[in-house]
């Protein structure tokens, strides 16, 4: 069994502290985590500061209780259209509704999670901050908006943030506090996370679209015996991936340099080549990258997108990082190639297995990026490393995301129905497997879709055994490309509007799965007319209903 990291237990330090006049309130507004990770982060370090800190989800923090707070930091992630997470969802309203206090005696600060990919980049952080400004609260520090990349620069501004609160927080005479001893004994599944991934072997990847499919869409299935990894259905697997070698070989050669040129990062020194491939994303382009490379570069057609945001993301998003460097071909250094890349991060993707069902094991339902672009054929990163570069029974660095924002109701007796076309289908494998083990009573309504049923089909074979045992008690199905017209799973919502009208009002929890930008759009849309037609509503009572499915956790979405 592989150990955690050597406990390092610090020798307590004595520090030379003052009396807190106040307390640090930190409150962080997380859907996959990333920003309750921060969060945590900041409350130890307040700690250890000799600060006194309280530490809550926005789920679990009453609004008007800030009227009493001295010191506020807000840690807060965005997703998909600028929206707050679920859990923040009340106290993004209530900071902005007629009942929020006058916030004058407010020291505050925060900071924000997102991808600068995204029009609505850290909007959900941007949102606090105007929001606490308006009520009078007094920011101590500068908000700081994180790419996808944050920990370093999060890293950074905490330390400046708290030195900030610190100054307003403390008065009175100084004192010498003794600071607790860090490191706890660790649980063997806490102790692999995103820094400190599980090494696991992938046990199969097989093809499951069809010979004529115009997609690649793979089931992998990996081995975690003796990791003591767990995990539920709704929560995500993280993959540490590498690069494809060649494209990191042509993405050096475009730019004039060699393979070997060395690289020290964090006081490692390896080569060129090597950084690239483990530790740079290569594949992807984002805004900040063509924004960059248009000023080293000179082009004056990335000059021209850089003026236009919308533009600039667009493009952004359907090129790669060689695209953008062969819009005009420029020698750089290392150091500039390196200066206009993000550090590599890990991809997330929904889990489509339950423990119950698959024991140490995890499984993935994967959709492989492939394009051609002119005479060129482009890969995504992290898919073709697990269809093409990953062999069974090669390592792989895996750990468990919890998402506690998608997951099966608490109670078996519950029904549910779910949304999940194409590879939105993943979790629903998982809660179905689930389920049926925990021999759960209540209803299961699923909805896929896509483009073709002979070779589209994912699972077709499990789903049929499914529905013939009672475990799926309905399965209704859209396939797109089969007839003249689209038909898509919102259609099949639609034609089936009272009876999911009645599972709504029986207590059904809702929840989608798959594409962000118009699936779930989409979805979305026709849940609205559901309720107005089949509810007798109007078009903003519906969309109160569904405000109100969200935050009691009936309605719950994973899309990308
Ligand atoms: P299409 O590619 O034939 O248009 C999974 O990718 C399935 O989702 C495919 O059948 C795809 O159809 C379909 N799809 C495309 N756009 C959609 C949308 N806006 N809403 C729902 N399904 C959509």
């Amino acid at each position: 069994q592989a150990a955690a990291q050597p406990l390092t237990a610090h020798q307590p330090v004595a520090a030379v502290a003052s009396q807190p006049a106040g307390k640090l309130t930190i409150i962080y507004a997380s859907q996959t985590g990333n920003a309750k990770g921060v969060a945590e982060a900041l409350h130890a370090e307040a700690e250890n500061a000799g600060m006194t800190a309280e530490l809550f989800a926005a789920g679990d923090y009453k609004g008007k209780n800030l009227a009493k707070a001295t010191h506020l930091i807000v840690v807060a992630s965005t997703h998909g259209e600028g929206e707050a997470p679920d859990d923040a969802i009340e106290l993004h309203e209530f900071l902005q509704s007629k009942k929020a206090p006058k916030l004058s005696h407010l020291k505050y600060a925060v900071i924000g999670l997102g991808d600068s990919s995204y029009e609505y980049f850290c909007q959900t952080a941007k949102d606090f901050d105007s929001y606490l400004a308006k009520l009078g609260a007094e920011a101590v520090i500068e908000r700081l908006d994180c790419d996808v990349d944050y920990d370093a620069p999060a890293a950074t501004w905490r330390a400046q943030a708290l030195e900030a609160v610190k100054a307003t927080l403390v008065t009175g005479e100084a004192e010498v506090v003794q600071l607790p001893v860090q490191g706890q004994a660790q649980t063997a599944a806490a102790a692999y996370s995103k820094q400190q991934p599980y090494t696991a072997s992938l046990l199969t990847s097989q093809k499951i679209t069809g010979r004529h499919s115009g997609k690649d869409v793979r089931h992998i299935e990996i081995d975690l015996e003796g990791s003591g990894l767990v995990y539920e259905p709704g929560d995500a697997l993280g993959v540490w991936y590498h690069n494809d070698p060649q494209l990191a070989e042509r993405i050096v050669a475009q730019v004039g340099l060699t393979a070997d040129e060395p690289i020290e990062l964090e006081g490692q020194s390896l080569s060129l080549l090597q950084a690239l491939i483990t530790r740079y994303e290569i594949t992807n382009a984002n805004p900040q990258l063509v924004s960059q490379y248009a000023e080293l570069s000179g082009s004056k057609k990335l000059a021209k997108l850089v003026d236009d945001k919308e533009k600039l993301r667009h493009y952004a998003a359907n090129n790669q990082v060689l695209d953008v460097l062969a819009e005009k071909k420029t020698k750089l250094s290392a150091e500039q190639l390196i200066g206009l890349l993000r550090r590599l991060t890990p991809r997330l993707y929904s889990i489509a297995s339950s423990q119950q069902e698959v024991g140490e094991e995890v499984h993935l339902t994967v959709g492989v990026v492939e394009y051609s672009k002119g005479d060129e054929v482009r890969q995504g990163g992290a898919s073709s490393f697990l269809a093409h570069r990953l062999e069974e029974g090669d390592s792989l660095e895996v750990f468990v995301e919890t998402n506690k924002h998608f997951k099966l109701p608490d109670n078996d007796d519950t029904a549910v129905i779910m949304v999940g076309p194409g590879t939105g289908i993943a979790p629903f494998r998982a809660f179905i497997q689930e389920r049926e083990n925990r021999e759960a009573s209540g209803k299961n309504w699923l909805f896929f879709g896509d483009r073709t049923f002979t070779d589209d089909f994912l699972y077709q074979v499990e789903w049929q055994k499914y529905v013939k045992s009672g475990v799926v008690t309905r399965m209704d199905v859209a396939f797109s490309r089969d007839q003249a017209e689209k038909v898509y799973v919102q259609h099949k919502l639609l034609e089936q509007g009272n009876e999911v009208w009645q599972w709504l009002e029986q207590g059904a929890h809702f929840y989608v799965c798959g594409d962000a930008n118009y699936m779930a759009k989409d979805v979305h849309q026709a849940l609205l007319e559901i309720v107005q037609q089949h509810g007798n509503r109007s078009a903003e009572q519906a969309e109160q209903y569904l405000n109100a499915l969200r935050k009691s956790k009936r309605y719950q979405k994973d899309v990308y």
